[in-house]
């Protein structure tokens, strides 16, 4: 059985040949499994978002090759891609991207709709969706009238829609206060733990540490290897240093 997803000496350089050319992310390997929750940590610049857009087949690799379940999808064709994206994968993104002129359930719907589920069925779905993340009661408004965590909750909401097999999330605690925060990890770990599904996620957030299955380091492109300890340990301890300490109860 080929991994969920596979990336094979993966590099992805932004304007390439110019002066302003960027290497994002750098000859990466990386193998991950169903049924994981894994979180990928590093300092600002780093390629944290470059990598998981890659992941989820947004962007294309300069080079290398990006597989999900042994098919090739770096490969495929503009036409093909949306739909392993709708089949296969929930997103997070920094900023959230909700609708700004659809409420928050129909925000749900929207992408419900996309995934092929649609009237009363998506209606429905939506509203149970709202209510996993705890937004019952905001249901009805537009994203100009929630607060930044309400709209991340409804952006979580999206992600999960349809049931991906897998969810990946660009800090998807960082406008939560802990409590919040606390139930929607909760809730992804439970996907990754019962659902088998992989939960993959960029954070700076120590807090949920604890939560993960694995953690991954990037620095400069490069993910630093799992047998390079003093390395991801001298990076480690500098994402701690910069980041606020643990609120006491969060990761119980
Ligand atoms: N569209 C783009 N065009 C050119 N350069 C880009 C583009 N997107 C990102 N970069 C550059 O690529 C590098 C990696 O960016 P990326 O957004 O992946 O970092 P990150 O680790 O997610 O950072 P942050 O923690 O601040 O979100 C940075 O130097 C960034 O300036
Ligand atoms: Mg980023």
């Amino acid at each position: 059985m080929p991994p969920l997803l596979e990336l094979i000496d993966v590099t992805r350089i932004y304007n390439e040949g110019s002066s302003s050319e960027v290497i994002a992310v750098n000859h990466v390997n990386l193998r991950i499994d169903t049924g994981r929750f894994v979180i990928l940590m590093g300092p600002s610049g780093s390629g944290k978002t470059t990598l998981l857009m890659l992941l989820g087949g947004l962007l294309k690799p300069t080079s290398g090759t990006v597989s999900l379940l042994g098919t090739e999808i770096s490969r495929l064709s503009e036409k093909e891609l949306p739909y392993v994206r709708r089949r296969q994968i929930g997103f997070i993104f920094q900023g959230f991207n909700l609708f700004p002129a659809l409420t928050a359930v129909e925000n749900v719907e929207a992408t419900l709709n996309v995934k092929e589920v649609r009237g009363q069925k998506a209606e429905q779905q939506a509203k149970v969706l709202l209510e996993k993340v705890g937004l019952t009661a905001r249901m009805h408004h537009l994203p100009e009238d929630l607060s930044g965590g309400e709209k991340q909750r409804v952006a979580v909401a999206r992600a999960l829609a349809g049931e991906p097999p897998i969810i990946l999330a660009d800090e998807p605690t960082a406008a939560l206060d802990s409590k919040t925060g606390r139930t929607i990890i909760g809730l992804l770990k439970e996907l990754s733990q019962r659902e088998n599904r992989l939960v993959f996620m960029v954070s700076h957030d120590n807090r949920i540490l604890d939560y993960a299955d694995e953690i991954l380091y990037m620095n400069d492109g490069m993910l630093l290897s799992h047998e390079d300890e003093e390395a991801s340990d001298r990076l480690r301890k500098q994402i701690m240093s910069s980041v606020p300490p643990p609120v006491p109860g969060w990761a119980e």
